[in-house]
């Protein structure tokens, strides 16, 4: 099984964005025989015009899923432009896409009814996220739920393709194990993260960076022990029971391993202790959770080259997983140079 993901090199990470994502992704690397994750700098450029900024976050991007435990010599990572065959594909499978899909994009219809400039690459975004997973011949795709229309529209114009260059090719025997014309390219399956993972933000909405409310894993200590003290509480006394609906109780029931969890569970319900203790051990428990990542993270901050390394070899890497499947596009379709391998 291959699996594949991509992270827009976007900013700070924080806690809800490892919880709901990033945890997951470090656990397929041991589950899946082949897992690629890349960092979707060709993506960022629909929303980030400063190529010191991309270059800087896409760096980021690498360092911090390094140091929560990605390991390179069990996961693929490199970097979306360093396969140049991706766009090559993307410019391929947009010629077989029809433009009503893409109009039908949820992502798409919110941005430009929000006022943002309809341009090309914000309606093609799904073409180039096809692109991204079909090259691989990947199986399964780990994404958030807000990706699941993409993934759809990727397995749509999988269809497209092998129906407009595989002679014989059927929709419903894509392995063409009837028709003995199977498809040049696969069809992903996504795996749609936790739905009841929502880790709360400090004020009590869904932890976002656009509402302002994140406790970023890699923040100066200082900032983070700020952030936690000053997660919404409400007036409840020390000895009364305390509401379960909190975003402290439900920070701590993440963060904490199991048998604290219920402890604090009963302490919690029936009252004696109060929000700033738990606040107290929610900064503890954070560093419990987080402090081995944000070592290694400045480990790896010391060394650029290490990381640009890690880079350009996970490119190498995916570029070789890439060939099979590249060159049968470029034997079909008659564009494009053969990779060898
Ligand atoms: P943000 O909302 O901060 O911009 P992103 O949209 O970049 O975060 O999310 C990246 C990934 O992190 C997504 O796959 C999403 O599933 C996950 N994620 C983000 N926020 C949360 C949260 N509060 N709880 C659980 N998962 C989250
Ligand atoms: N669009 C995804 C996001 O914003 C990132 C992404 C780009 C991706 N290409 C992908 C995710 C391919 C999975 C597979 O989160």
């Amino acid at each position: 099984m291959r699996i594949l993901s991509g992270v827009q090199p976007s900013g700070k990470l924080h806690i809800g964005n490892y919880f709901g994502a990033i945890r997951q992704f470090v656990e397929y690397q041991d589950k899946a025989e082949e897992s690629l994750y890349f960092i979707a700098d060709l993506h960022s450029l629909t929303t980030l015009r400063d190529g010191t900024k991309i270059r800087e976050y896409s760096h980021d991007v690498a360092l911090d899923f390094l140091a929560l435990g990605l390991d390179p010599e069990r996961a693929i990572l490199f970097r979306q432009s360093d396969i140049p065959e991706v766009a090559q594909l993307y410019w391929i499978l947009g010629a077989v896409t029809p433009v009503g899909l893409l109009e039908r994009g949820h992502s798409f219809k919110d941005k430009t009814a929000r006022g943002l400039p309809a341009d090309a690459g914000l309606l093609t975004y799904p073409v180039l996220m096809a692109a991204d997973i079909l090259l691989y011949g990947t199986d399964k795709v780990p994404v958030g739920k807000d990706q699941k229309q993409h993934l759809e529209f990727a397995r749509d114009i999988c269809t497209k393709f092998n129906l407009t260059f595989v002679p014989g090719f059927d929709s419903q025997d894509p392995d063409g194990s009837r028709t003995k014309a199977p498809g040049i390219l696969k069809s992903p399956e996504p795996i749609i993260l936790d739905e009841t993972a929502v880790v709360p933000g400090i004020d009590g909405q869904k932890m976002s960076k656009a509402y302002g409310n994140t406790i970023d894993i890699f923040a100066p200590e200082k900032v983070v022990k700020k952030r936690i003290m000053s997660i919404k509480t409400d007036s409840t006394p020390i000895e009364a029971p305390k509401p379960p609906d909190s975003a402290l109780y439900q920070l701590l029931q993440i963060l904490a391993p199991r048998d604290e969890a219920d402890e604090i569970e009963s302490t919690w319900l029936e009252g004696g202790v109060g929000y700033g203790t738990y606040k107290k051990r929610l900064v503890e428990l954070f560093h419990e959770t987080f402090g081995q990542a944000r070592a290694r993270r400045k480990k790896l901050e010391a060394d650029p080259e290490a990381v640009s390394r890690i880079l350009s070899q996970g490119a190498r890497r995916a570029r070789e997983l890439a060939a099979p499947t590249w060159n049968k596009i470029v034997e079909a379709t008659g564009v494009g140079i053969e990779i060898e391998v």
